[in-house]
């Protein structure tokens, strides 16, 4: 039930976002490249001076009839979900067959996913915050560029060419980096940079990873103690943190990636903010097909701490930035809605919390005073990596930086 309150609140933000959205409102704003949308006073803003702050995510269907295409540009990817040399054939297979039941998830969560709103809001407001804290590089332009979804990369690098842009920081919106996720969007920008802009008219740096930033961890841990100040007194200490990121298939773990530890970071330094009030344990879900996944899996882990005795359970999603399916659908109708322990709860998504939206204009700006400096880790490649993209990706990004502009 509790599940469910939380859920229609949620789909209730997403419904007035829908109304927002109507034509003549912001219907034309895929990239968000003014913000005249938000702010009259902002009409002036010029995308070809200043800053262009470019939001990297996977995205989500906006509609069910978007599952499909974003499906397909998902199982497609050969560094989210690698498919071996029958990819091609096997990714359009696997999407049209899981269609149907992921289309049955979204209608159950409003009928698409929030990340787009969530995301726009974000760029957005940190983009404001950042011309008053970090003047000398404004106007800041927010844009949207996401893997899977409309906006699309490639859609949202013709825009930002057709705006003139000349100085653009790509942003990641995974805090924890790995190749699957932050990487492939990197790899994505580089191979359209190298089609669309091959004079390479935008300079590039890149924001890879910020797992333990302050202001990360503060949200995250205001979000959890407003949750446990619902559960009463004398149990509130006992609640056992469980916090939950996406899984990666054992494949990408033991190829080297960072992930695992970065999140594992994250998680620590919540619990250190939080002077190591309650027990928890870091957890993974969202695990697809029979090959070995990264685990203790999620909602396995309810079941069993179930079984244990343990019924006061918070989940808290530690590596999205914004809800999405894996909180609306997995873990509050799945999980948590399954479980009918009303002890078993979630901490809210970051969303638009304006603490969260000040740690983003902060990165951004610690970014853009240290001279657009990509961190060193971002070229490092794993271990076992054997791909042409990375290698490519990761020399184009280091040469972006060999090159500074004006404007950094
Ligand atoms: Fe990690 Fe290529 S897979 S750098």
């Amino acid at each position: 039930m509790a599940a469910r309150t939380a859920l229609t609140r949620r789909c209730a933000a997403l419904t007035s976002f829908r109304a927002l959205s109507s034509p003549g409102i912001l219907s034309h704003s895929r990239h968000l490249p003014r913000r005249f949308l938000a702010t009259p006073s902002d009409q002036s803003t010029d995308a070809s001076n200043g800053t262009a702050i470019v939001m990297l995510n996977m995205g989500g269907p906006g509609t069910t009839d978007e599952v499909g295409d974003f499906l397909s540009r998902l199982f497609m990817d050969k560094d989210l979900i690698p498919l071996g040399p029958l990819q091609k054939y096997l990714g359009p297979l696997i999407s049209r067959r899981r269609t149907p039941k992921i289309q049955h998830q979204y209608s159950e969560i409003g009928g698409g996913s929030p990340i787009r709103k969530w995301t726009e809001l974000q760029a957005r407001e940190a983009c404001n915050l950042l011309d008053r804290i970090h003047p000398s590089t404004a106007p800041h332009t927010p844009y949207v560029a996401f893997r899977y979804a409309n906006p699309l990369t490639e859609d949202t690098v013709k825009q930002m060419l057709a705006d003139g842009v000349s100085r653009a920081v790509a942003f990641t919106q995974y805090p924890q980096y790995s190749c699957s996720t932050t990487g492939s969007s990197l790899n994505e920008l580089w191979r359209l940079s190298k089609k669309f802009d091959p004079e390479n008219k935008i300079k590039w740096s890149v924001i890879d990873r910020w797992p333990t930033h302050p202001g990360l961890v503060e949200v995250f841990a205001r979000h959890i103690e407003e949750s446990l100040a619902t559960y009463p007194a004398g149990e509130r200490e006992k609640v056992v943190l469980l916090f939950s990121a996406h899984s990666l298939p054992m494949s990408v773990v033991n190829r080297g990636d960072p992930y695992p530890a970065e999140v594992a970071a994250t998680v620590w330094a919540v619990m250190q903010r939080l002077k190591f009030s309650n027990p928890y344990r870091l957890v993974w879900q969202s695990q697809v097909g029979p090959s070995a996944w990264l685990g203790a899996q999620t909602a396995t882990t309810v079941e069993e701490y179930i079984k244990k005795g343990l019924t006061n359970l918070l989940l808290i999603p530690i590596a999205f930035t914004s809800d999405h399916i894996e909180t609306l659908y997995e873990l509050d109708l799945e999980i948590i809605g399954e479980s009918k322990q009303p002890g078993i709860k979630r901490a809210e998504s970051l969303n638009g919390d304006p603490i969260f939206i000040r740690a983003l204009a902060d990165i951004a700006k610690a970014h853009l005073e240290g001279g657009g400096r990509t961190s060193p880790q971002l070229f490092l490649r794993c271990p076992k990596c054997t791909s042409e993209r990375c290698r490519e990706q990761k020399a184009f990004f280091r040469r972006q930086q060999e090159e500074p502009t004006a404007a950094s």
